[in-house]
C-alpha cells in the first residue's frame, strides 16, 4: 500500500477515541445574551486577510524532522501575520504503520512510503527533506524538476559534486532553496554577525570553532547510515563540522585552505539486525583553516568527548574585540571590546527587544531553545516563498550548502592525504596589515 488518506470518517470507522471525542463535543447549554442570533454560538467566520497557505511535504518524521514538524505547527502562533501559512500536506517514511502514526500526531492528510509520490502530490508546494544524507539528492532533484520550493537538511549532499548538481537544479527551477543550517538563526549568532558586519570587532584575525558531543563513545552504539561512507559521505565532517564550517563562512567569510588530521576510534559497531558493521567514516577531525580574507583559525569536531552534549562553540578575535558563543548556553554571547571600561568579558543575554528576533516570543530573559531556530528558519523560507524577501543571506541557500560541501571535501582530503589543501578558485591571502 502506498498512500493513505486520513480523514475523520476513516478514523471513526477505526474507532479512534480522540476523533470520537471531537465529534461528541457540543457548545455549552447555558444561554448567553447573544443567543438571539442562532449562528452566534459558532463565532464569527474568519474570511478577510487570511494569509495564503503553502502546502509542505516532509520526508522523514523522526530525528530532526520532528523539529521541522513542530516549526510548521508553531509558526503562525509566533509570526502573525505569517508571510504564508505553512500547512502540512504530506509525510513520507519507510514504515507504513509508523508514518501513519506520525501523520495522526502532526495532522498530515496524506502519507507515502515512496517519497516520489509525495513529490507528485499536487498539495505539496514546498519539500522539507529530512532524510539521511543519501536521500538528499534524488528527492531534491525530483522536487526541482516539479518546480517545488525546497529546504534540504545539512549537509546538502555527500560530496561537493553531488551538492553542485542539486544547486544547479534548484537555480534552473527558479524556486526558493535553503540548506538546513539552522544555527544561523540563533539570536546570539545573528547578533555576533551584526557586530562583525558593522565592524565593531575590527579586522577579524581568528575564528576557532569546536563541535563536540559524546554520542559515539559507547562502542555498543548501533551501526547506522551515519557510519557508512556510501550513505553518509563522511562522518563527523558532514555531521558536526559542517555546522561549524557554515558558521565560519557566515561570520568570517570564505575558507581558502585547510590542513587536517582525522581518526576512526571505533571501527566496528553492532548492527541492530545482528552481526557487526565496519565503520569507514571518521569519528573526529582536527583542522587548521585559512580564510580568503586573511584570518586563520581552527575547527574541531568529535563525537568522542565525554560530557560534551551539543557543544558547538566559536570564538572570533578581531583587532577591536572578541566574541564567544556556546550552543549549550545559546541565549548568551560573551563580548569583550577593546577600550571598554569593563576591561574584560561581559555576558550578554540576547533576549532584549532590540536583539534579533527579540520580543517575538517572550519578554526579555524568558529563554529560547534549539527548537526555536527551526521556526525562525521556516519563517525566513516562507518570506522568500511569498516573494517578500530572500532566503539569504540570513538563511543558507543551496549555494551555501554547496560552498560548505566544498570545504568538507577539502577537510576530508587534507586529513586523508596528510597535507594542506587549497580551495580552487578561492585565493588564499596573507593577513593584511591594519
Ligand atoms: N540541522 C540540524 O541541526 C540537524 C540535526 C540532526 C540531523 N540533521 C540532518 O538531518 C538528516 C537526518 O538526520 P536524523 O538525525 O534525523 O536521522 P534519522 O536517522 O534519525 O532520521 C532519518 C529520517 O529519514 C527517514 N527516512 C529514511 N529513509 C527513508 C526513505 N527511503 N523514505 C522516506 N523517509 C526515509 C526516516 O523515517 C527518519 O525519519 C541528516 O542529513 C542529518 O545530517 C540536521
Amino acid at each position: 500500500m502506498d498512500v493513505f488518506n486520513i480523514n475523520l470518517t476513516g478514523a471513526l470507522l477505526r474507532g479512534d477515541k480522540d476523533c470520537m471525542k471531537v465529534v461528541q463535543r457540543r457548545p455549552p447549554k447555558t444561554r448567553r445574551h447573544h443567543d438571539a442570533d442562532p449562528d452566534s454560538r459558532l463565532g464569527t467566520a474568519v474570511t478577510a486577510g487570511t494569509p495564503r497557505s503553502v502546502g509542505i511535504g516532509v520526508i522523514g518524521y523522526d530525528g530532526v524532522a520532528r523539529a521541522h514538524l513542530q516549526a510548521i505547527l508553531r509558526l503562525a502562533s509566533v509570526f502573525w501575520p505569517p508571510p504564508a501559512r505553512p500547512v502540512l500536506a504530506a509525510l513520507s517514511g519507510r514504515s507504513a504503520d509508523r508514518v501513519q502514526e506520525a501523520a495522526q500526531r502532526y495532522g498530515a492528510p496524506a502519507v507515502y512510503t515512496d517519497w516520489r509520490r509525495l513529490i507528485e502530490d499536487r498539495r505539496v508546494e514546498l519539500l522539507i527533506n529530512c532524510g539521511p544524507n543519501d536521500l538528499h539528492a534524488d528527492p531534491c532533484l525530483a522536487a526541482a524538476a516539479r518546480g517545488l520550493h525546497m529546504l534540504c537538511e545539512k549537509p546538502l549532499a555527500r560530496s561537493s559534486a553531488e551538492a553542485a548538481k542539486m544547486r544547479d537544479a534548484a537555480v534552473r527551477a527558479g524556486t526558493v532553496h535553503m540548506t538546513g543550517y539552522n544555527y544561523r538563526f540563533v539570536p546570539a549568532v545573528l547578533l555576533a554577525r551584526e557586530m562583525i558586519v558593522e565592524g565593531r570587532l575590527g579586522q577579524i584575525r581568528h575564528f576557532r570553532a569546536r563541535y563536540c558531543d559524546d554520542s559515539m563513545i559507547d562502542p555498543d552504539v548501533p551501526y547506522t547510515w551515519r557510519h557508512n561512507r556510501a550513505q553518509a559521505g563522511s562522518g563527523v565532517i558532514g555531521d558536526l563540522a559542517a555546522h561549524a564550517v557554515d558558521l565560519a563562512r557566515f561570520l568570517v567569510g570564505e575558507i581558502s585552505a585547510v590542513s587536517a588530521a582525522a581518526r576512526i576510534f571505533v571501527d566496528r559497531r553492532p548492527r541492530p539486525q545482528g552481526g557487526d558493521g565496519t565503520v569507514d567514516v571518521e569519528d573526529a577531525i582536527e583542522a587548521v583553516v585559512e580564510f580568503a580574507g586573511g584570518a586563520v583559525g581552527t575547527l574541531e569536531a568529535s563525537s568522542m568527548c565525554p560530557g560534551r552534549k551539543n557543544f558547538l562553540t566559536f570564538e572570533v578575535n578581531g583587532t577591536l574585540g572578541t566574541l564567544i558563543f556556546n550552543l549549550e548556553r545559546l541565549n548568551e554571547l560573551e563580548v569583550c571590546l577593546q577600550g571598554d571600561a569593563v576591561g574584560g568579558f561581559r555576558t550578554v543575554l540576547v533576549t532584549e527587544r532590540h536583539h534579533p528576533y527579540g520580543g517575538r516570543w517572550w519578554p526579555p530573559g524568558h529563554l529560547l531553545g534549539w527548537e526555536q531556530t527551526f521556526v525562525h528558519q521556516l519563517h525566513r523560507l516562507l518570506t522568500a516563498v511569498a516573494g517578500q524577501g530572500q532566503a539569504g543571506p540570513e538563511g543558507a541557500t543551496f549555494e551555501d550548502g554547496y560552498q560548505c560541501a566544498v570545504v568538507c571535501d577539502l577537510l576530508d582530503r587534507a586529513a586523508h592525504e596528510g597535507r594542506r589543501v587549497a580551495a580552487a578558485g578561492v585565493a588564499p591571502s596573507r593577513a593584511s596589515g591594519e
